[in-house]
């Protein structure tokens, strides 16, 4: 059984119609590349499946339920973890404090505490240095650290799937490098499932995994990120070249 199945979704802002006849499935501990160029839809598919945006059409399931036009937090209840596109982290708020944020959800619940505590110490596993900076100011990280920090503080929830919109958006190769490291360790370890928007499909090629190429709010190719990535179908599909 597929862990999301999205069929034939469409996402309408007013008469705009950014993304049409969507549909893809990903296995659990899959890793997903959502790529296309600007305006392709990507962002909109991405809210859609989390629920931020409903869709106009078509219907989404996630571990097996239903879950199109359910609230956000309904979602991420099952085990979806959205990091929306922009590094929003609470500047002048600590890093451990950016982290229990994530967790307000289940403050109430029985036990809280105890589970946040040990939630914290598996992300202060991945990323050391924000254990390390744990009483800093958020605000004063770098972007790379920032960017570790939204992963970490949607990591809280300990979710089943993760999707992250733009990950390696202003970092220099090498901070994306460590970002993508931390993100393949979580995929192997927990089995973690990975949705990853990204522009250019560099990344799905390093990585591996699946790839889908969004354009003029279509999918346009689905396949493997490797083989589709060198190809060149992706290139014209990308860049636009048609036969004539
Ligand atoms: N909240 C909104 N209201 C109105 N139009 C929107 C909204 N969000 C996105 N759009 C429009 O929908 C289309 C798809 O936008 P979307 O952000 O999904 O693209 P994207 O593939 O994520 O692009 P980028 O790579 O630039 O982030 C664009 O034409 C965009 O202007
Ligand atoms: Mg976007």
């Amino acid at each position: 059984m597929s862990i999301l199945a999205v069929s034939d979704i469409a996402v309408r802002y007013g008469r705009l119609t950014a993304v049409r006849g969507a549909s893809f499935s990903m296995q659990e501990g899959e890793i997903l590349f959502i790529t296309g160029p600007n305006g392709a839809g990507k962002s909109s598919l991405m809210r859609a499946i989390a629920g931020v945006t409903p869709p106009a059409a078509g219907r989404i399931d996630f571990t097996g339920q239903e879950t199109t036009g359910r609230a956000p937090e309904d979602i991420a209840r099952l085990g979806f973890s959205m990091v929306p596109e922009g590094r929003d982290v609470f500047g002048s708020l600590t890093i451990e404090e950016n982290l229990l944020v994530g967790t307000g959800m289940h403050a109430r619940e029985r036990g809280w505490r105890t589970r946040a505590a040990s939630e914290l110490e598996a992300v202060y596993d991945t990323f050391p240095i924000l254990k390390e900076r744990r009483n800093g100011q958020a605000g004063l990280l770098s972007g790379g650290q920032q960017q570790m920090l939204v992963i970490a503080r949607a990591l809280m929830t300990n979710p089943r799937l993760i999707a992250i919109d733009e990950p390696s958006l202003g970092l220099a190769p090498n901070i994306t490098d460590q970002v993508y490291e931390r993100l393949i360790d979580l995929q192997t370890q927990r089995r973690l499932t990975l949705l990853i928007v990204e522009q250019s499909s560099t990344r799905a090629v390093m990585v591996g995994g699946r790839m889908i190429l969004m354009r003029g709010g279509e999918i346009v190719l689905d396949g493997d990120a490797r083989t589709l990535g060198n190809s060149e179908a992706m290139q014209a599909a990308y860049f636009g070249y048609e036969d004539h």
